[in-house]
């Protein structure tokens, strides 16, 4: 029996996560040392979908993990589904739902995921299909908990309306460079910016974990803002506080996410374990809000 409540949020002290996007291809023993390493790092939480790699990328991580013998109870594992590959759209039809975590399920491996996330909104989405396809994979022990991916608040209030299962997380593109939630709130009302929606407010009200992802990408998987001479003025700017603190520009660019008291999960997606540990250094620091706030403005944005 489900009560529907608000929220309460889930593994909060994981605040870096390892995005599995980019292993399908890699060969095992990377994957390998590049799962040990973020476990070595105190990172245990790992995202995927059912796209990424056409459903390689799992079957490998699958693969990883049996031959470390990691024992399942110690990890999270969140997956997703909802965009449909084989017809280019998206489905949140219970039918499509239950099948494809189905399969998830038997690439990763495992008898359940911890999280499971609907990736981009269904525009023909029935609620009740959705409510029913939860109902059926928490019953049956697939699923321990649900949320969304790339939803805004508006879309997640009127879909929570319907579910009976609280939506934890929703997991949308953020960085320093493609910051448009944090722009909502401080250029409100300036004719300069017009936001469609306050995600952030919305999350901190009712406790949504929010995660973020591409955290190094300038835009739509565009460019890579870190050491890119298109972008002087951040650089320059992280180039100052990676001395300051003394770490590296990458832990200063995660670090500026987990500063703003939403607290973020930020989902990393490097494939490389020297890059990983240069990353989880942000764990250890917190910017001060001076620092923030000149790294935000060095990042192009103005504050009115
Ligand atoms: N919900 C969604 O719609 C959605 C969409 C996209 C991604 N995701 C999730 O988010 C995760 C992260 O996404 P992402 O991989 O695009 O994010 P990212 O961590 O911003 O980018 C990682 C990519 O950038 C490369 N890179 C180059 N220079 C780098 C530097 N200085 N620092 C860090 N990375 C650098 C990495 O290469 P190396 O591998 O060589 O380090 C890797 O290919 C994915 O794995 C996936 O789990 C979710």
């Amino acid at each position: 029996m489900i009560i529907k409540r608000r929220s309460t949020m889930l593994y909060r002290d994981q605040n870096i996560i390892l995005g599995c996007m980019r292993i399908a291809d890699k060969p095992i023993e990377e994957v390998k040392d590049l799962i040990q390493t973020a476990l070595d790092l105190g990172i245990n939480f790992f995202d995927h979908a059912n796209i990424y790699g056409q459903g390689k990328s799992e079957k490998v991580f699958a693969k990883a993990i049996d031959e470390l013998g990691i024992d399942r109870s110690s990890i999270i594992i969140q997956s997703k589904c909802g965009i449909d590959a084989k017809t280019g759209t998206y489905n949140f039809s219970k039918t499509h739902i239950i099948e494809e975590t189905t399969k998830i399920l038997e690439r990763l491996n495992t008898d359940y995921i911890d999280i499971l996330l609907l990736h981009r909104p269904d525009a023909l989405m029935d609620f009740r299909e959705v409510n029913e396809a939860f109902h059926y994979l928490f019953d049956k022990g697939m699923v321990k908990a649900f949320g969304l991916s790339n939803q805004s608040s508006t879309q997640m209030e009127m879909m929570q309306k319907y579910i009976d299962f609280p939506l934890r997380f929703n997991q949308v593109q953020f960085s320093l460079m493609h910051s448009q939630l944090i722009d909502a709130g401080l250029q409100y009302n300036m004719g300069t910016f017009h936001s469609q929606d306050f995600l952030l407010e919305y999350a901190r009200t009712n406790q949504i974990q929010l995660q973020a992802w591409s955290p190094f990408f300038s835009g739509f998987f565009e460019d890579i803002f870190i050491d890119n001479p298109k972008f002087p003025e951040v650089n320059e700017k992280l180039d100052e506080l990676a001395l300051k603190y003394d770490v590296s520009k990458e832990a200063i660019s995660v670090a500026w996410i987990l500063r703003h008291p939403v607290n973020f999960q930020v989902v990393v997606g490097t494939t490389r374990s020297d890059r990983l540990k240069k990353i989880a250094q942000a764990k250890h620091i917190q910017l001060s809000h001076q620092d923030w706030y000149d790294l935000y403005k060095a990042s192009g944005k103005i504050l009115p």
